[in-house]
């Protein structure tokens, strides 16, 4: 099995899973591993348009790294018992046909799926991005009041939980479960304060550890149409600007916060 397969997630769309995964990819390229990636959100195709865009920047760019990228779909059989199996003999055989790359970054859906299911269970890392927001962390966990008193998990921690112990079931391992803000606001609020006071409060109790985004920057939407990261050189210098360099240091703070790879 490859060193360590990552899996970006969150039971909601538009967090930034397909943008911080495409930025831990070529970081991990970078530093010189081999890296595999699987699109299990195959449909809306984010991070394999994304990949596409950059083969294409590739052609008249040769230096640029790219991974092995692999769309997944859910199977299509007629009962959910069938469905869940063909899902999970697939993803096997994928993993094991990618067992030789040092990494596998895999990017799932905005929503609950057998194929995200079996996907996070095969995780050893799982990071999911959050949107500064209460409505966002309900989705993490319901919280009655501020004090925290009286908390439920919701269902992506359970599913997440469940998966923790699919994973412990298969071969002992463990996942570490990384949450992180992204998308963040660049004027201080209450709100913004309210939340990193409940998330830190919680995440002993949920099981995560806690991480930081990036702020909310329009350099992120422009870089999918050359299929760049902002650790490319290749970015163009009037994309340059401070608050790209600033981006760059969020990033690096990112990076090694998440203590993944070499
Ligand atoms: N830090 C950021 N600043 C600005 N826009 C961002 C940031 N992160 C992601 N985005 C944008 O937000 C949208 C959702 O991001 P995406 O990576 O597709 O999320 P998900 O995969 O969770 O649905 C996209 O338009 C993307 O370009
Ligand atoms: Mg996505």
């Amino acid at each position: 099995m490859p060193k360590k397969i990552i899996v970006f997630g969150n039971q909601k769309g538009g967090t930034g899973k397909s943008t911080l995964a495409m930025h831990l990819i070529v970081n991990l390229l970078q530093n010189g591993n081999s890296v595999a990636t699987v699109d299990v959100d195959a449909k809306q195709g984010t991070l394999t348009r994304y990949i596409e865009n950059r083969e294409a920047t590739k052609r008249e760019n040769p230096e640029i790294l790219t991974p092995f990228h692999t769309p997944v779909f859910e199977s299509e059989a007629e009962t959910v018992t069938q469905i869940e199996q063909e899902n999970l003999t697939n993803f096997t055989n994928l993993l094991q046909s990618l067992a030789s790359f040092d990494y596998i970054v895999i990017d799932t859906p905005g929503n609950d799926s057998s194929l995200s299911r079996i996907a996070h269970s095969f995780a050893d890392v799982i990071i999911t991005p959050m949107n500064e927001s209460f409505i966002d962390l309900d989705l993490l966990v319901r919280i009655n009041d501020s004090t925290e008193t009286n908390i439920k998990p919701s269902i992506y921690a359970e599913m997440v939980w469940n998966q923790k112990k699919e994973r412990i079931m298969r071969d002992k391992g463990t996942i570490d479960w990384i949450v992180l803000v992204n998308r963040m606001s660049s004027v201080a609020s209450k709100n913004r304060t309210e939340l990193d006071r409940v998330l830190i409060a919680l995440a002993r109790r949920i099981g995560f550890r806690l991480a930081k985004g990036f702020k909310e920057r329009v350099i992120f939407r422009e870089l999918f149409l050359s299929g760049l990261t902002l650790l490319d050189r290749n970015v163009s210098a009037s994309q340059v600007s401070l608050s790209h360099i600033a981006a760059r240091q969020e990033l690096n703070d990112l990076l090694k916060a998440l203590n993944i790879g070499d």
